[in-house]
């Protein structure tokens, strides 16, 4: 069904989650409940995303020469995410140390590691790659200069880009009219756009500056999407009993590009992308809470 691939430049990170009953004030020290070593990392885990949906996924990242880069290569491997544009370079890994609190609440400190290495040279050794893809997924946690390359690359390449502004910073003016797709979530949307607007209100100033559609992701309460083609759409979060969600966020890109690049609207995209979410956010872990297509497929067929 697909006939281009999706194309994920960013992140790759060991998570090292520990439970808590909530999250510790600064200088406190809690005992946690549960502790686990498990793949994240933003643009890994939309490539996992992407791929147990179904499409054909390549990556661009890389990981450290320590355990960890070995385990997360085979795990990308074990989804079916191509990995042979992910660079081994001396060092650490990316790693992520996440608390996740009983009321479903997280922390997350990223120490980028070997995902400093993914550099606009990178971007260059696979222009040919990226020129060729059907949606170019970015994020935030690879240097920013990289990321603008990239879009500077798809721009000239008319590849559609879906960038994920996690974590936040800031942007030039002219990365707007080179996005296809702007997905903040709710505390990110407060640097691009004044904070306690409404989504209505964000999109609209986001979208004047150039950007082609917007998805304001709003966690347990949904998502409102809005495109320069005049197509807006509030889209409820499905009711489901939450226990992680971490990568709820990633999960949602993943699956919004694929059914994007399948053709279809971008209403419809995003309740499909929604319902992947859900599911997600019903299991623990970063990548290993992604759901296949036939559990996506399952779970919006019991919603009418
Ligand atoms: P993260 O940073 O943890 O990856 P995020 O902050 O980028 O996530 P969210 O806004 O938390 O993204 O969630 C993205 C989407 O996931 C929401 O728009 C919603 O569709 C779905 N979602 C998130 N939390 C829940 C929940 N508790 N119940 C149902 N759906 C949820
Ligand atoms: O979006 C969730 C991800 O953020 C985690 O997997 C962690 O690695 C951090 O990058």
């Amino acid at each position: 069904m697909f006939t281009k691939p999706i194309v994920v430049i960013g992140s790759i990170n060991m998570d090292l989650v520990a439970r808590t009953p909530r999250i510790p004030l600064a200088g406190q020290t809690l005992t946690g409940t549960d502790f686990a070593t498990t793949p994240g990392g933003k643009g890994a885990n939309q490539a996992v995303a992407a791929a147990r949906l179904g499409a054909h996924v390549q990556m661009i990242g890389a990981v450290g020469n320590d355990v960890f880069g070995e385990a997360l290569l085979s795990n990308l491997a074990s989804a079916a995410v191509d990995t042979r544009a992910v660079a081994r370079v001396p060092g650490p890994s990316g790693v992520a140390q996440i608390q996740v609190a009983d009321n479903g609440q997280n922390s997350i400190v990223v120490v980028p590691g070997a995902n400093g290495a993914v550099t606009s040279e990178l971007i260059r050794q696979h222009t040919k790659l990226i020129q060729a893809a059907g949606i170019v997924l970015l994020q935030l946690e690879i240097p920013l200069d990289t990321v603008l390359a990239a879009c500077e690359l798809c721009a000239a390449a008319q590849v559609p880009v879906i960038l994920d502004p996690a974590p936040a910073a800031s942007l030039p003016e002219t990365i707007w009219p080179q996005l296809a797709w702007f997905t903040p979530n709710e505390t990110e949307l407060g640097l691009y756009s004044g904070n306690g607007f409404p989504p209505e209100t964000a999109a609209k100033q986001l979208l004047a500056r150039g950007v082609h559609g917007v998805a304001l992701k709003r966690g347990a309460e949904g998502v409102y999407i809005a495109t320069s083609a005049g197509e807006s759409s509030w889209i409820p979060a499905f009711h489901v009993e939450a226990i992680d969600t971490v990568a709820a966020g990633d999960c949602f890109n993943g699956a919004f590009a694929v059914s994007l690049l399948e053709g279809t609207s971008p209403t419809d995209a995003a309740r499909f992308a929604s319902a992947a979410a859900a599911i997600s956010v019903t299991r623990r872990g970063a990548q290993a809470s992604m759901p296949a297509r036939a559990e996506v497929d399952a779970f919006l067929a019991a919603q009418s």
